[in-house]
Order: structure tokens, then C-alpha cells, then sequence
């Protein structure tokens, strides 16, 4: 179902962004905005503000942002035509009546398609589980302690021991092989045809942070392998970016997230009162875990197996999530193998009591680090401590390291002004220095340069959309294209667009344009950015500034694309530098027809 961009802005227009989100969340009126408690975190003060000049909402906490349509389908987890629909009925706007057939559907949206089926399957198999054959299973799942509620909730339920259930279901409702294949839930072969890929299992239905059913993971009831069996990866699959039960624990409004790895284990926190649990689908951490947890918290409490496939697992994921900024702790249920196991025997309280002894990633890091060295031995202790001091060293943060260095000499009894003056040592000499860390330096220096081109591009975006009046001045000098960053280049050229051809600019409509979330958010803080304050004397200075910043490093980037020995685009690369030079020399630090 696919509306035209003029219904679309038609039904935007007419729903007032401000009387939409009152009527979830309780808002105030400061200076231009209104402010309340965001609905996507936990917050005990606003952060939440709604723009009517703007018509966009933006957490200055948690980032999340967007239009009218992005607020609904963030809160009331709706499809983007279940949005329009739904404030077009408020609106008092009549839809087209888009008449299609199943195949005419199919064609449009085939993401739309996938998910209708995982839907459907998702229906069928707990439909199964509630019939007289599900009796087992039924049994299988309340042994396991589960209650009825829960089972609802996370809708589990029941693959059949005769495969073709599902695949004769989904064909009545008249779904093409071609799509059934690529939804991850059949095999073929050319005896058989195609079969369902679940049968005689448990079925636990994932889902995205909006809760649409993206795939399934399946448990024989029983001992046997495999012992699971899970969706492979499909264009709606992405394992990477997708943990099981966020879409329940990012609104658990608990002040962290737990993580872990197996279905029963969030399942059974869950019960337990835990719902800030989640757990990766079967594979390692990835930065797309790390960065879509770091939406929703800053911390994050890490469950993993007591033996060494767990701690290697754990030390690999730190450093991820650390990347993104978050804080990170381990928790330790030993003996026992897993939460499910540990809420079984010992119950939530000593649960709770487990969860805030979490021991902080750097101690943990460090004290698996140890197990390496002999401390019995000097040489040994001495290698150890040189260890640490070199770890100690990746805090750029003084009183950061400050902070470990006492932790540590704690921990280890020994004289705190020791550790010190050895990592102040190690630091100015780069004596020991493993060359690991000689890599990160430079990555380290890249990705800031690359963060400080964001921020520039960041920042005149934020100055075209609030103060218009810079605009013809700008645009005469800075083109879309010299936006390196994609998404920021997307939205300069539509920010280009709408002022050239209408004269201003309506920063929610582009919103329209933008229906992946993770696009949204990055769109949304780009756009509510908080301006500097700067005097009108100064702004001139600083857009003038940002503008030939932005120029140059893309000139930069162009020359790096170059072809070697393409000469002719490095003499033409190098004759708009000289021009850009000239420029600066003509303008001084300040463009003409700029304020101040
Ligand atoms: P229960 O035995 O049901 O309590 O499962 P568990 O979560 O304790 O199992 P385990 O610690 O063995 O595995 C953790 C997670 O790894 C599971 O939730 C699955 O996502 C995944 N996993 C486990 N076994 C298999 C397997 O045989 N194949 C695949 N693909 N994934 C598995
Ligand atoms: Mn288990």
C-alpha cells in the first residue's frame, strides 16, 4: 500500500504535531517547544521536547526524533500506511481507496511481504501449540517453568511433527514459492519439493525493536541436535541488528540492559520481573548490537556462560560496547550454566543480588588478564603490572585513569603511586607499547577527523534549517555534493531543494522521505541539533569558518577517490583548492554577504 507524497504531506500538515504526542504524553510549554517524559526511555526529567514551528519531536536524552509519523510508528509501533491512516481518520482526510491483489502487493513491497508472512507463520504456529497435537509441547514449556502468560506474551509455539503444515497454509493464502523460499522458513529439494524448516520444535518468534516478526528460533523438546535451529539471515533478518526481547526491554524502564544468549534465559528473566533482558540471536556481539543498545541505555549488565567460551565471548564484546559509550559490567552466576538455571534454583532476590555485584568490564578484562602471568613468580608479577599499566594507558581521560589506577591498586595491594608513576613511565617512553595499540593511534586520529567533518556538515545543516537568511549567501559557495557524509548529503539536497524552489524549509516533510528508523534518528539529531549561541557578529565568523572546512575536506575526499594518474581531475581537484585559497584570501574570515 503505497500513498502518493502529496496525500502524505496533506495528512502531515493537517495533524498538529503538538495535539498528537499530548495525547500519549504529558508535555509544557518552554519558550518554543514543550517538554514532558520521553516515552522511549526512562527519565525522571523532560527531555522530550516537541517543536510546533518545526512540527518534530527529539529526546535530548536518548535521541530518538522525528515527525508525526515517526512518533506513532516509534510509539504505537505502526507500519508507516497504518500511520497515515490513522491520523487521516483523526484529520478528517479521505484516503484513495488503494485496491490491490495479493500478487499486486506482493510485487510493490516485498519487505511488506516478508514480514506478512512471518506474521502469519508466527499466528500458525501458536495456533498449533493450543491444539489437542500441541498437548507436548504445551507440557514441554510448563516444565521448563513457564506460565501461560508468559508463553502469550512471547507468543511461542508449536512446529508439528509433519512438516507442511505451514508451507500448505501460507500457499492458500497465496503466497508464490519464490517468496516462501526467500522467507527463510522452507527448505527444497527436488524430491520433496519445498517442507517447512521447522517441524517437532518449540517455536520462539523474534522480533524487531517494533515487535514485527522478523524470524524464529526452534528447540527440539528433547535432548538431540541441533538443539536449535534458527531463521536464517533475510532481507528483514539482520542478526547483527537485532536482539531477542528489545522490543519488550527497551520500554522496561529499568536503568540498564541485561544481556545474554539464549531464548529461555530473556524469557525467564523476563517471568521473573526482569524485563530489561535480552539476548543476541545466536551469534557473537556485533557494533550493531552495541550501537542499537546504546539507544535505548547507557549500561549494560553482560551474562555470559561461566566457562571459557563465555569469557571469550564477554572479553570480545567489551570493547564494542565500550565504543559505543557504554558502561559495561559483568555479572557472574557461577556455578550456575545460565539465568534460566540460576532463576530456577535460587529464585529472583538472589538473582537481583547477582546482578548489583556486576563487576565493572575493565576489572574483569583485567582480572582474566592475570590469569595469563605467574604471580607467584617476580618476573611474572612484574610482566603483570606492565600489563596493566599498558591497558591503563587507553584512558585518554585523566581522571578516568585516575579512577582505575586507584581500583586497580586496590585490588591488587599495591601502592597506588606505584601503578602510577609505572603507567606515567610506560606513557612517556612508549616503552612496551604493544603494536596493537600503534594501530588504534592512528584509527583512533582517522576516526576523530572523521567525527570533526561530521560535526561541521552537522552544524551548517542545523544554520540552513534555523536561520534561513544564510542560505543564498551559503548555497552560492557550498553545494549539496560537498556534503561527504551520505545521509547529510541526502538531506542537503533536499534542504536545497525546498528553499530554491518554495523559499523555505519544512524540516518535518523530509521526515516523509526517511522510513527506516535508524534513519530517522540520525536525520532527527541532525536537525535538532542545539545551536551555539553565538552573537550575529560571530555567527557570520563561524558559518564562514564551517563552510570552508566543509569545502576543504571535500576536496579532500574528491582527491582521494582520484584514479591514479588521472591527471586531468588531479589538475582540476588542485585548481579548485587555488580557488578556494584565492577566496580565503579575498573574504577574510568572513563571506560578504554574511551578518556582522
Ligand atoms: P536451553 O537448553 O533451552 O536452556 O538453551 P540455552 O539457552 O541454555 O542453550 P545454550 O546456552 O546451549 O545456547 C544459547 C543460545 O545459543 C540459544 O538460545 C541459541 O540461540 C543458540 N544455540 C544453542 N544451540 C544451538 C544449536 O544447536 N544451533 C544453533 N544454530 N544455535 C544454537
Ligand atoms: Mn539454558
Amino acid at each position: 500500500m503505497r500513498y502518493s507524497d502529496d496525500v502524505i504531506e496533506e495528512v502531515r500538515i493537517r495533524s498538529d504535531i503538538v495535539d498528537v504526542i499530548s495525547q500519549y504524553v504529558r508535555l509544557q510549554k518552554k519558550g518554543n517547544s514543550y517538554f514532558g517524559l520521553c516515552p522511549f526511555h526512562n527519565e525522571r526529567s523532560p527531555s522530550f521536547s516537541v517543536n510546533r514551528e518545526k512540527q518534530m519531536y527529539y529526546c535530548f536524552g536518548c535521541g530518538a526524533g522525528g515527525n508525526v509519523y515517526t512518533f506513532l510508528m516509534e510509539y504505537e509501533n505502526y507500519s508507516f500506511p497504518e500511520a497515515v491512516q490513522y491520523l487521516a481518520r483523526q484529520a478528517g482526510v479521505n484516503l484513495p481507496v488503494v485496491e490491490e491483489s495479493r500478487e499486486a502487493r506482493a510485487q510493490a513491497d516485498y519487505k511488506t511481504s516478508l514480514l506478512g508472512i512471518q506474521k502469519l507463520a508466527a499466528g500458525y504456529y501458536y495456533y498449533q501449540l493450543k491444539q489437542d497435537h500441541g498437548a507436548y509441547a504445551r507440557e514441554y514449556l510448563q516444565g521448563r517453568g513457564l506460565s501461560a502468560e508468559t508463553i502469550h506474551q512471547f507468543g511461542l509455539g508449536y512446529a508439528q511433527k509433519s512438516g507442511g503444515g505451514l508451507y500448505r497454509y501460507l500457499k492458500e493464502k497465496g503466497y508464490s514459492d519464490e517468496l516462501l523460499k526467500d522467507s527463510g522458513l522452507f527448505q527444497a529439494d527436488e524430491q520433496r519439493g519445498m517442507y517447512d524448516k521447522f517441524w517437532n520444535r518449540v517455536i520462539f518468534p523474534i522480533t524487531d525493536v517494533q515487535n514485527r516478526v522478523i524470524g524464529f528460533g526452534g528447540r527440539l523438546m528433547g535432548e538431540g541436535k541441533p538443539k536449535y535451529l534458527n531463521s536464517p539471515e533475510t532481507k528483514i533478518f539482520d542478526k547483527g541488528r537485532n536482539l531477542y526481547g528489545l522490543s519488550r526491554a527497551r520500554s522496561s524502564r529499568r536503568k540498564n540492559i541485561i544481556i545474554c544468549e539464549g531464548y529461555m534465559d530473556v524469557i525467564s528473566m523476563h517471568q521473573a520481573g526482569f524485563t530489561n533482558a535480552v539476548a543476541s540471536l545466536g551469534t557473537a556481539l556485533t557494533t550493531g548490537h552495541s550501537s542499537l543498545l546504546r539507544r535505548y541505555t547507557q549500561e549494560v549488565l553482560m551474562i555470559y556462560d561461566s566457562d571459557e567460551a563465555g569469557i571469550k565471548a564477554a572479553l570480545r564484546g567489551i570493547p564494542l560496547l565500550r565504543a559505543a559509550g557504554i558502561h559495561a559490567k559483568v555479572v557472574d552466576l557461577s556455578p550456575y550454566k545460565d539465568p534460566d538455571e540460576f532463576i530456577k534454583a535460587e529464585g529472583g532476590e538472589a538473582f537481583q543480588e547477582r546482578l548489583s555485584q556486576a563487576e565493572n568490564s575493565f576489572l574483569f578484562q583485567i582480572r582474566m588478564l592475570e590469569r595469563e602471568f605467574d604471580l607467584e613468580d617476580p618476573q611474572g608479577k612484574t610482566d603483570f603490572y606492565r600489563a596493566v599499566a599498558q591497558r591503563l594507558l587507553e584512558f585518554t581521560q585523566d581522571l578516568e585513569r585516575e579512577n582505575y589506577i586507584a581500583a586497580i591498586a586496590r585490588r591488587y595491594q599495591v601502592e597506588k603511586q606505584q601503578l602510577h608513576k609505572l603507567v606515567n613511565n610506560l606513557a612517556l617512553t612508549g616503552a612496551g607499547i604493544p603494536a596493537r595499540q600503534e594501530v588504534r593511534g592512528p584509527n583512533k586520529r582517522k576516526e576523530e577527523a572523521e567525527s570533526a567533518r561530521e560535526k561541521a556538515q552537522k552544524l551548517m545543516l542545523t544554520w540552513l534549517v534555523n536561520k534561513p537568511e544564510i542560505f543564498a549567501e551559503v548555497s552560492s559557495y557550498l553545494k549539496p555534493e560537498d556534503f561527504t557524509t551520505p545521509l547529510y548529503r541526502q538531506v542537503a539536497a533536499m534542504l536545497y531543494e525546498q528553499q530554491e524552489k518554495e523559499g523555505v524549509f519544512t524540516p518535518a516533510r523530509i521526515w516523509n522521505q526517511f522510513q527506516d528508523p535508524e534513519e530517522q534518528k540520525a536525520a532527527a539529531s541532525l536537525l535538532n541539533a542545539e545551536l551555539p549561541m553565538e552573537s550575529e557578529k560571530e555567527l557570520g565568523k563561524a558559518v564562514t569558518d564551517t563552510l570552508l572546512r566543509i569545502l576543504e575536506d571535500s576536496l579532500q575526499q574528491q582527491r582521494k577517490k582520484l584514479e591514479p594518474g588521472d591527471m586531468k581531475a588531479l589538475q582540476k581537484n588542485m585548481e579548485k583548492e587555488m580557488e578556494l585559497k584565492k577566496m580565503k584570501a579575498k573574504f577574510g574570515n568572513k563571506l560578504p554577504n554574511l551578518p556582522g
